[in-house]
């Protein structure tokens, strides 16, 4: 058991594959409790996990989402939810444009903001609240075919950003987690293909959210930058 996660309440996004999914197993062993949210929950089980329905991109679900969430006394959010669509400028329709976008950084937005005032009433009750936004590590640079999810990864890093100049003034500290190539199910891929054998397993990405999750209060990470070795040395 992790002393620091030992009782923290956290809502994970993005919960039922992938990353998320990988994140609620860790922190449930690390003894948090967890709220969990994705569109398809149907059979997704972890022990200290509670389940239920989210899609990020719509109000309502993420209403009633951050109602169950406050009320268990969430102290963390983790935005995990997220898609990717990779293709020329030329080929971006106006519908790719609205799911990614509205995933990645209106569901960002929409969650994040849900759960301010329960973040400002711990804070007048004296305690700290924590955001983990899972980016990527292409949130400050992009390549041909990565215009439109780029761009949305931009554009949740300055939401993270704002945030945590924000969130200072409420006892909440942020953190970017900026990942680069997993083994899950993104971009409509399977976990496990060959090409990935080498690339971070969703656990890897999990333990950084760990991290940024269990130090204590005095510390603030405020970004995680992390790549399997295969993958080109690159910076921001
Ligand atoms: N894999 C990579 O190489 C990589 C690298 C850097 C960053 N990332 C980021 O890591 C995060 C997790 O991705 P992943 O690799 O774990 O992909 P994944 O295996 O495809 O999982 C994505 C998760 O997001 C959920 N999701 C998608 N749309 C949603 C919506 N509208 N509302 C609620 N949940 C939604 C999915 O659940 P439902 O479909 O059930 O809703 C699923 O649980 C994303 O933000 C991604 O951009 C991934």
């Amino acid at each position: 058991m992790n002393a620091e996660l030992q009782g923290r309440v956290v809502a994970v996004t993005g919960a039922s594959k992938g990353i998320g999914l990988a994140l609620v197993r860790a922190l449930t062993a690390a003894g948090a409790q967890v709220i969990a949210g994705a569109r398809s929950v149907d059979g997704v089980q972890v022990q200290g996990a509670t389940f239920l329905p989210l899609d990020v991109t719509d109000e309502a679900s993420v209403q009633a989402f951050a109602e169950r969430a406050a009320a268990a006394g969430v102290d963390a959010l983790v935005n995990n939810a997220g898609v990717g669509a990779f293709m020329p400028v030329q080929d971006i329709t106006p519908d790719e444009y609205h799911r990614v976008m509205d995933t990645n950084v209106k569901g960002t937005l929409l969650v994040t903001r849900a759960l301010i005032p329960h973040f400002q009433a711990r804070h007048a009750a004296g305690q700290g609240s924590q955001v983990v936004n899972v980016t990527s590590d292409v949130s400050a640079r992009t390549f041909a075919n990565g215009a439109l999810y780029t761009a949305s990864k931009y554009g949740q890093r300055a939401v993270t950003h704002a945030l945590a100049h924000e969130g200072q003034g409420y006892g909440l500290r942020v953190t970017e987690v900026r990942s680069g190539m997993v083994d899950t199910y993104f971009a409509g891929s399977q976990p496990g293909e060959s090409h990935k054998a080498d690339w971070l397993k969703p656990e890897d990405v999990a333990d950084a959210i760990l991290y940024a999750l269990s130090v204590p209060a005095r510390v603030r990470i405020d970004e995680i930058l992390l790549h399997p070795t295969v993958q080109e040395v690159a910076y921001p």
